[in-house]
């Protein structure tokens, strides 16, 4: 490997707010790719110098590199993925871990298969925010006791106008989101603190017809999963809802004592025991903003409360130090398999699904041609519903609406899949 990480950017809407975090966490940008020309022009100021820039995915990954983040199409990472740690390139994923139950089966395979030469983490962020960080420090001195269940919410407030904006095209994933798959900012931060992992989800969802219209939106405006985890606590956590107010919301009851970051201030943590709980050595309420473990001055205003530096920092030292990630493909994948399941569990009105063991071989065996998707299709269909009342039909004026957006700012996608896509 060269002196610092040479890194890659894949993708360069989300992926160049992740690109600003490379340099002060020891790497270099030498290649970026996005077949949008606008954004392929924005994203040539993150190169280092003698850097590149990329149109086709198939140019890019000629280019000499150690990592990738891989910040492209929701439901369109797995392809480029495996083709990235096949060339002994490692990689770093936005959600999801695999939109398909064959694609997170394909994922385990070549992670598993490549390992030596190249590493996989999946990049999630809101694990890292210093609140949170401390919470895991805080429950692994194990003051509080057993574990009961824990609460973590993800809800992030949009216009019609930026829904429409943020989805650009009607087959663009965000209007086919079901409303349990982009779990892992509530299910991670959990899943972090205490190690756990899922064993069972049964979900619901709720379709909010204010959320839809003037959109091409076919989605739910809210899904919140429970899940039972290998620890014997139950978690019940949110998908992204879309309604009022922002919330990072994360909250665990222990048998002695709980603790949370304090709702709709998710800087501040609050620990309480009873008068019959309190540990000799701790108050019996806490509440305080904490700093982060290390590098304060350089996470201090990252995207996310912090939480975007610390995963770029981590990527960046696992190639460096040719260490695994904390959130390895199998936790990637679990979490994954919470969303895709869970939407299951929507569809037969909270039905229980065991979240497989993706270690077990006859586990991936069973779900390996498991290729239902709520998303648009090769062949331009779907093979799930995207909302839960299964009657629901778009009404051409909100479709217009969008379209109408769309056009004004120039902003439409041809997004299709996989076709000229995969490139
Ligand atoms: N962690 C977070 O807080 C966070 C926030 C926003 C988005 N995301 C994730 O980031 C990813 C991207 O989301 P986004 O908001 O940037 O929107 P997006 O999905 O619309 O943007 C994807 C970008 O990738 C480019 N792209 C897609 N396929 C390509 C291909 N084959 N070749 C070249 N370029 C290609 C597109 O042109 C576009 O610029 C998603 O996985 C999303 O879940 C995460």
């Amino acid at each position: 490997m060269a002196n610092k990480p040479r890194i890659g950017i894949f993708g360069c809407g989300r992926g160049l707010s992740m690109g600003k975090y490379v340099g002060p966490a020891g790497g270099e940008i030498v290649a970026v790719c996005d077949h949008n020309p606008s954004k392929l022009e924005n994203a040539k100021s993150v190169l280092a110098e003698g850097g590149k820039a990329y149109a086709r995915f198939d140019d890019f990954i000629e280019h000499e590199m150690d990592g990738v983040y891989v910040a492209n199409y929701f439901d369109q990472h797995v392809p480029y993925v495996i083709r990235l740690l096949e060339k002994g390139i490692s990689v770093c994923i936005e959600p999801i871990c695999g939109a398909t139950m064959a694609d997170m089966v394909a994922l385990v395979r070549a992670a598993e298969k490549y390992r030596d030469r190249a590493t996989f983490m999946f990049g999630e962020n809101y694990q890292y925010t210093p609140a949170l960080q401390e919470m895991k420090r805080i429950y692994q001195t194990g003051k509080l006791g057993q574990l009961l269940y824990a609460h973590c919410e993800y809800v992030h407030p949009t216009t019609s106008r930026e829904r429409v904006l943020y989805a650009a095209g009607h087959n663009h994933w965000r209007n086919s989101l079901p409303s349990t798959y982009y779990n892992s900012h509530a299910l991670s931060p959990l899943m972090y603190i205490s190690d756990a992992m899922p064993k069972v989800v049964m979900a619901q969802s709720t379709h909010c017809e204010e959320y839809q219209k003037g959109t091409a939106r076919g989605t739910d405006a809210c899904g919140i999963m429970m899940t039972k985890m290998d620890n014997g606590a139950i978690f019940t956590t949110t998908g992204c809802v879309g309604g009022a107010v922002h919330s990072t919301w994360c909250q665990l009851t222990h048998f002695r004592g709980a603790m949370e970051t304090v709702r709709y201030d998710p800087s501040v943590v609050a620990v309480r025991y009873t008068s019959a709980t309190k540990p000799e050595d701790s108050p019996r309420y806490n509440t305080y903003i904490p700093d982060p473990p290390f590098d304060g001055q350089k996470s201090a205003g990252s995207g996310h409360g912090g939480g975007d530096y610390f995963v770029v920092r981590e990527f960046i030292r696992c190639l460096e130090e040719g260490i695994q990630p904390y959130n390895d493909v199998y936790r990637g994948v679990a979490m994954a398999a919470v969303g895709v399941l869970g939407w299951r569990s929507v569809m037969e009105g909270g039905m229980p699904y065991a979240i497989p063991d993706f270690r077990d071989e006859a586990e991936l065996v069973k779900w390996e041609n498991d290729t239902l998707s709520p998303f648009i299709g090769a062949d331009g269909k779907r093979t799930l519903p995207t909302t839960v009342k299964q009657d629901w039909k778009a009404d051409p004026a909100d479709l217009a609406a969008a379209e109408e957006i769309w056009k004004e700012a120039k902003s439409f996608t041809d997004y299709s899949w996989p076709g000229k896509e995969l490139n």
